[in-house]
């Protein structure tokens, strides 16, 4: 996991955000092919922002510190509590800046939140695996890989195999008051 001093912070995403986001994802159509799909109209946004109502979603931008920039997004997203305590991340970078380390650096400030504010115990990676950009940000932070998830999600159109890579929280752990004692 990184350690350095971050140049990018989270910033959980609001209905304020829309032209902003909605511009950035039309920039980068090119980058998401066939890997992410987000919204790209103001109604589209609306109706994606929903699944952050009831708290079981999760997201946020990645902003530059120094200019306030947004960089990407990442989402905590399908958050289940009781014996699992884990999530699923998503994310994209935004194309204008994509491949500066923005993402890498946003990505571990994501888990990092989701292991102590979130105190969440497992947090997985769903991969394509012909995406080796993706695949080298979780490589970079110390995900292990777990296996192959056939047809797992339905992307642009198609039942896509993913890689499953994972990380679970370091010792020491405050578990969520949910987790049952025993
Ligand atoms: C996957 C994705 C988020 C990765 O974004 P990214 O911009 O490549 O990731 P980073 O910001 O961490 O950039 C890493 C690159 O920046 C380079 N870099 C440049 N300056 C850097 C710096 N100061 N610090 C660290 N890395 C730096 C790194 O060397 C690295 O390049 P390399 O992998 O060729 O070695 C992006 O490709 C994307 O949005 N893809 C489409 C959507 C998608 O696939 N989402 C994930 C679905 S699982």
């Amino acid at each position: 996991m990184l350690t350095m001093p971050s140049r990018v912070e989270l910033r959980p995403l609001t209905l304020a955000d829309q032209d902003e986001f909605c511009a950035l994802v039309r920039a980068s159509s090119e980058l998401y092919r066939s890997r992410m799909q987000l919204p790209t109209t103001a109604e589209e946004f609306q109706a994606w922002m929903r699944r952050f109502d009831d708290g079981v979603n999760r997201g946020f931008l990645i902003r530059v510190r120094e200019t306030g920039v947004a960089a990407g997004m990442v989402n905590i997203n399908s958050i289940i509590r009781g014996r699992y305590q884990g999530a699923s991340l998503g994310y994209a970078a935004f194309a204008p800046s994509a491949g500066r380390g923005y993402m890498t650096e946003g990505i571990a400030a994501a888990v990092q939140h989701g292991f102590t504010d979130l105190r969440l115990h497992r947090l997985e990676a769903n991969i394509q695996p012909a995406n080796k950009a993706s695949l080298a940000v979780v490589q970079r932070l110390g995900f292990r890989y777990e296996g192959l998830s056939p047809a797992y999600l339905y992307i642009d159109g198609e039942w896509r195999d993913h890689e499953r890579w994972a990380v679970t929280a370091p010792d020491p752990w405050t578990p969520d008051p949910s987790l049952p004692e025993v």
